[in-house]
């Protein structure tokens, strides 16, 4: 835990705009937390987050930033020391992409795109934040996802960078203890847009596979990045699975 109390806590979440990221912005919110609401293209979106956050009492701005290059990453981290005066001390590294393909349809560049955004862009934003820290105690939690260690059978591209992503949480998890820690949450299926084209037999299909028979909501893989990010939690490098 970060010994301090909420309101000097500041989180930059990307990909805050939408879904899960914008679940996750309103839980750190509504715990105290400042926030930067991060966002590639859909800044209106990112504006509403951060107006429903204001409504609710909360303070957060948006940011627009390319994660998928160096430049963009440094920026984002940039924000909060302009907005509120201090670098972050929790990092959210929720954004990502998945482009449908098999073998034979993947191309070259939706490879180079899918790591650049789900695997370089959480480095970059993790060295950025942990430089501006310099020492002091933060958290990081990287948004991974089960596609990682349970087989598709097609987006290998999408497959490979979230399984790098909980190679490098258990690795920097080390390197940067104990000021920092690093965990992963890994949602399986969640509720949410991407999904809303998938046929009712294939929701279907997901729900046979699930014991409990029931679709996680992005509010609940929020609940438990505002448990790293803000509760007593001496933990580090943990993978959390929620499928
Ligand atoms: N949905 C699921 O079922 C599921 C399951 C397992 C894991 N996950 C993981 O959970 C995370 C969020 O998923 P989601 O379904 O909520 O995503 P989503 O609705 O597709 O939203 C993606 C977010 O990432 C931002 N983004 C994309 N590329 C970016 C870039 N290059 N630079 C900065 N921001 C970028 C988008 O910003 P704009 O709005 O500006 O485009 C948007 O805010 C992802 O890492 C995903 O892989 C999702």
């Amino acid at each position: 835990m970060i010994a301090a109390s909420n309101d000097t806590l500041i989180a930059v979440v990307t990909g805050g705009s939408r879904e899960i990221g914008r679940a996750i912005c309103l839980a750190l919110s509504g715990a105290g937390v400042r926030v930067v609401v991060g966002c590639q293209e859909n800044v209106d979106l990112a504006d509403q987050v951060c107006g429903e956050i204001e409504r609710d009492g909360g303070n957060a701005v948006p940011f627009l930033a390319d994660i998928s290059n160096p430049q963009g990453a440094e920026a984002l981290l940039q924000a909060p020391l302009r907005a509120f005066g201090k670098p972050a001390n929790i990092l959210v590294n929720n954004a990502g992409i998945c482009t449908p393909g098999n073998l034979h349809t993947i191309t070259d560049s939706d490879w180079e795109q899918v790591m650049a955004t789900n695997l370089m862009g959480p480095w970059w934003t993790t060295r950025a934040f942990a430089r501006l820290l310099d020492g002091q105690e933060g958290d990081i939690i990287n948004i991974a996802s089960t596609a990682a260690t349970a087989p598709l059978g097609r987006s290998h591209h999408y497959v490979a960078s979230k399984a790098a992503l909980l190679g490098i949480t258990k690795s920097l998890a080390l390197e940067l203890a104990p000021a920092i820690r690093v965990n992963a949450v890994v949602p399986g299926y969640v509720a949410t847009e991407r999904h809303k084209s998938g046929s009712v037999k294939e929701q279907g299909n997901i729900l046979d596979r699930t014991p409990l028979c029931y679709i996680i909501k992005p509010s609940e893989i929020a609940n438990y990045v505002l448990y790293f990010a803000t509760m007593q939690c001496h933990a580090t490098g943990t993978v959390l699975i929620m499928n």
